[in-house]
């Protein structure tokens, strides 16, 4: 995995890197997608636990301004049940409420692929609901499917040698 680098007055770092974040990163992932359906806690931490594991995918990304928690990204295999076909996936982005709106987001889905691709991958995904294509359209993302499954999911992919969206994670 590549090493951290610094974007403006933020850092993206593999959580492997920067374990002291992974509670922060279980519980908002936790928060954000798993609260409400009963799932425990424990549940999530222990399949970011698989993201820490010695293998190339899946892994987690944090964004932070030195010790402070920014922001994270996962990289899974499988993320949609309809689609058991595509693989990898982009997942779980989430920014702090108080440092949206300055490229953290873009950031971190960008280095997520561009990690993906440095791998060797041709093809990453990422779905999301339709309130969020506009998010994913801006950095790049082709739709290739809408309304997937009960959520009414978009497929978006990304392909290696692709322009980056406005907001690049390039150095
Ligand atoms: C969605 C989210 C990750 C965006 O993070 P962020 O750090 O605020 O995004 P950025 O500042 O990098 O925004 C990059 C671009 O996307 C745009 N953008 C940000 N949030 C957007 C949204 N919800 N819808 C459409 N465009 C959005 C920004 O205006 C910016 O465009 P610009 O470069 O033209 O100014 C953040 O709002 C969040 O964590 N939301 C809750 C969790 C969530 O919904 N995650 C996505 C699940 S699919």
């Amino acid at each position: 995995m590549s090493n951290p680098f610094t974007i403006s007055d933020f850092t993206i770092s593999d959580l492997r890197r920067r374990p002291e974040f992974f509670d922060t990163v279980a519980e908002r992932i936790w928060q954000a997608w798993w609260q409400e359906s009963d799932h425990p806690l424990a549940y999530i931490s222990t399949r970011l636990r698989e993201n820490v594991a010695a293998t190339p995918i899946p892994f987690a990304l944090v964004a932070h301004d030195g010790e402070k928690f920014l922001g994270t990204a996962s990289v899974i295999t499988s993320d949609l049940e309809e689609r058991p076909q595509l693989t990898p996936w982009v997942a779980a982005v989430w920014v702090e409420e108080d440092a949206r709106r300055r490229g953290v987001g873009a950031a971190l889905v960008n280095r997520a692929a561009q990690d993906c691709f440095a791998l060797g991958i041709l093809r990453a995904y990422l779905c999301a609901r339709p309130l969020m294509s506009g998010f994913y359209e801006g950095l790049g993302w082709i739709v290739s499917e809408r309304k997937v499954g009960r959520h009414q999911m978009s497929v978006f992919f990304r392909e290696a040698g692709s322009a980056a969206g406005p907001v690049s994670s390039t150095p």
